[in-house]
């Protein structure tokens, strides 16, 4: 069986929903359930055999050692982690705590499980950490993409709680021989995308005739992936990345914000048009900008093609339909997520501004 941490959050949940459509392979599943973790986003695996939830934290040594010792996993998928630049800005004490604490612990938990293995398991084990690409930092619009080789310059307290594990994991491979392998990958969107993210906030603000908060000038360009494809490029590393490597995920999606909510209005005006005929793009608001923000990400993901042959399966435009059509098809998981910590938490960001 595999070890997931985080799999009750947006992208571990698909992972853990693709895993099982695609393989019987049992998944146990640790996660917190912080405000990001929704066992709703696993509602269709209910009373299935081959998933075990468990919630709890990485940085629990025992747990995660009892766990271990009772499932005895061939490899560990890492996800979890503080994930949320604007909350990292507001209160990093929770992120170094996670990101960099909790990894530490689950390393040193996965160490000691893996040293204890009989010689061809041990072999055969992975850990996979689930990076980043904020931990490259920013690019001015004429650098090259982030290549794999591309020194960490990290920005926000976010990104560098990341850098900090993406370090922790390295370091625990060249001196233990801890076989891990890392990705680092560009802004996913699709199903479960908490509405604290640009684009699932998009949409259900403009469903709900709120104000499109854009950050500053709006020209800010990130490189979009579509979350099944993070999951498939996940499996493809696990399967057959090279140990102590660490692999650039990304869609070839480099988008201006404003472009990305220009385009989430364009859908909703086609399926889901404004009672009063309006377009959403009226909707859109400019509000003070994120500090530190890091102006341009981009990926190089040639590496991962080159040495793995895996590449995206969907495009922008068919990605960003599918996305917009699930939160439209799912208004009862929206509202579930909106709860008084989700409302307190828009009330705090966005104090001030007319969103
Ligand atoms: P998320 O915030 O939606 O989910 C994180 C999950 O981790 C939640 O279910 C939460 O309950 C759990 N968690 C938090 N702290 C925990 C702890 N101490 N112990 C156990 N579980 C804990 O995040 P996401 O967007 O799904 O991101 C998953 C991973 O992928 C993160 O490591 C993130 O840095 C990385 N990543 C995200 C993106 C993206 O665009 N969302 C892109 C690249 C990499
Ligand atoms: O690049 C990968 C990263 O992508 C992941 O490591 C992070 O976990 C994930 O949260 C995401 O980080 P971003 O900061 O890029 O994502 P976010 O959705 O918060 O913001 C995307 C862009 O949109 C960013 O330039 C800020 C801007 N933005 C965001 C919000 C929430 C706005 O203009 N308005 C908003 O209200």
């Amino acid at each position: 069986m595999i070890f997931i941490t985080g799999g009750a959050g947006f992208i571990g949940s698909n992972f853990v929903l693709d895993w099982l459509a695609q393989s019987d392979e049992p998944a146990i599943n640790l996660d917190k359930l912080s405000y990001a973790g929704n066992l709703e986003n696993l509602a269709s695996l209910q009373g299935d055999a081959r998933h075990v939830f468990v919630q709890g934290d990485l940085g629990d040594r025992a747990l995660v050692d009892a766990l271990l010792a009772q499932h005895r996993p061939r490899a560990v998928v890492n996800f979890a982690a503080e994930s949320h630049v604007d909350r990292s800005i507001h209160g990093p004490e929770d992120f170094i705590q996670t990101n960099i604490v909790g990894t530490f612990r689950l390393l040193e938990a996965v160490r000691a499980y893996w040293s204890g293995l009989p010689e061809a398991e041990k072999a055969a084990f992975r850990f996979l950490h689930v990076s980043t690409d904020e931990v490259y930092g920013t690019l001015s619009k004429d650098d090259p993409p982030f290549a794999e080789t591309k020194p960490y310059e990290p920005n926000s307290p976010y990104s560098a709680s990341k850098a900090a594990s993406d370090h922790l994991v390295r370091a625990w491979h060249h001196t233990y021989g801890l076989p891990v392998v890392t990705t680092n990958c560009s802004n996913n969107y699709g199903p479960y995308h908490f509405p604290e993210k640009l684009i699932p906030l998009m949409i259900v603000n403009a469903l709900a005739g709120k104000p499109l908060p854009v950050y500053g000038d709006g020209m800010q360009i990130r490189d979009w992936l579509y979350v099944k494809d993070h999951c498939s490029a996940i499996r493809r590393v696990l399967e057959a990345g090279k140990l102590g490597e660490t692999y650039n995920v990304g869609g070839w999606n480099e988008k201006p914000n404003i472009e990305i909510v220009h385009t989430v209005c364009q859908l909703l005006d086609e399926l889901r048009p404004r009672a009063d005929g309006q377009p959403y793009a009226q909707q859109i608001t400019y509000v003070t900008d994120r500090p530190g923000h890091d102006r341009r990400y981009a990926i190089d993901a040639r590496k991962i093609e080159r040495e793995l042959g895996w590449r995206p399966a969907e495009t922008f435009e068919t990605g960003i339909r599918k996305t917009v059509q699930w939160y439209l098809d799912n208004p009862e998981w929206v509202a579930n997520v909106q709860s008084g910590a989700y409302r307190e938490w828009v009330a705090k960001q966005y104090e001030g501004e007319a969103a």
